[in-house]
């Protein structure tokens, strides 16, 4: 029987031969047409996974951001600790956090280029947020992650995945079933398997990327929507839309709301260390 590890790898490379992320394990930028969409306002209000993380934040802490892209996660907790240390080893994304940090006068935070199992960094709290799919050696990634953090970490998730959140629907119009990426349930054995048990906290809030999930959709926006998600703009495309249009969407008082994103949760996976050491 194969360990939850290699289960983690095979799901990570079949994705990958499928075409559903770029390979990680080669050195380049991987993010550059997407890295300005990660850059959010950090002095924007705090949405509940913000809350979430700052709840274990304390002033004298540094807060290790494990590709931290541009510093959506990190930036608005600036003000919350000692200092913000983001490890990312794409340029672009770190060209959007030094435009964020220097836009909003942040003065405690600073980003190193690294791919994370080659960073010297450490801290006391290490939060990654949406990063840990593309990593196949999640073993390794996931005990430096332990062992550079003095007394958290925290792993940031959805669920379904991010490349997932259209899946129901291509299954409902195309009966199609894309290749997931690795996930919660690859994710919890693996660490199962590693001896740690995390605390789960499931997130109520929609895709920051997709503010429709929240539904108070009119028809008109509800049918864009999913034109979007699926990238067709044609009228065959608008047609199988409107005659499958109550299997997509339940309608509520305040409008439609899109079933297949109904379900979707950030997942917060979290530990504390206490110093210890994981091999
Ligand atoms: C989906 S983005 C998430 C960015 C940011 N954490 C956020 O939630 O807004 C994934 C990020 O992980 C970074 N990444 C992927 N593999 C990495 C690794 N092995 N070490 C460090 N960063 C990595 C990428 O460069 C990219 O910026």
């Amino acid at each position: 029987m194969s360990s939850a590890a290699e289960r983690y790898a095979a799901v990570h490379d079949a994705a990958l031969a499928a075409g559903r992320f770029a390979d990680h394990r080669r050195r380049t930028d991987h993010w550059a047409d997407l890295a300005d969409q990660f850059r959010l306002d950090p002095h924007r209000p705090w949405d509940k996974n913000l809350h979430a993380i700052a709840g274990y934040l304390q002033p004298t802490d540094v807060l290790l951001d494990v590709g931290g892209g541009a510093g959506r996660v990190s930036l608005p907790l600036a003000g919350q600790v000692r200092e913000v240390v983001l490890v990312e080893p794409s340029e672009s994304m770190r060209g959007q956090f030094i435009a964020s940090r220097d836009g909003a006068g942040i003065t405690n935070a600073r980003v190193s280029p690294d791919w994370w199992m080659e960073s010297d960094e450490t801290g006391d709290v290490a939060v990654t947020s949406d990063v840990v799919y593309f990593v196949r050696d999640i073993v390794p990634f996931l005990a430096k992650l332990h062992n550079s953090a003095s007394r958290r970490v925290i792993i940031c998730i959805w669920r379904p995945t991010p490349g997932d959140m259209d899946n129901e629907l291509r299954r409902v119009l195309y009966d199609e079933q894309p290749t997931p990426w690795p996930g919660l349930p690859e994710l919890a054995a693996v660490m199962w398997e590693m001896g740690l048990l995390p605390d789960l906290e499931v997130i109520p809030q929609p895709p920051w990327w997709i503010p429709e999930a929240a539904g108070g959709l009119s028809e008109i926006q509800a049918v864009e929507l999913t034109m979007g998600r699926l990238e067709h703009d044609d009228e065959p495309t608008r047609a199988l839309i409107e005659s499958n249009f109550d299997r997509l969407f339940e309608r509520r008082p305040d409008g439609l709301s899109p079933r297949w994103l109904s379900g979707a949760r950030e997942v917060m996976i979290t530990w504390e260390t206490n110093g210890t050491r994981l091999d």
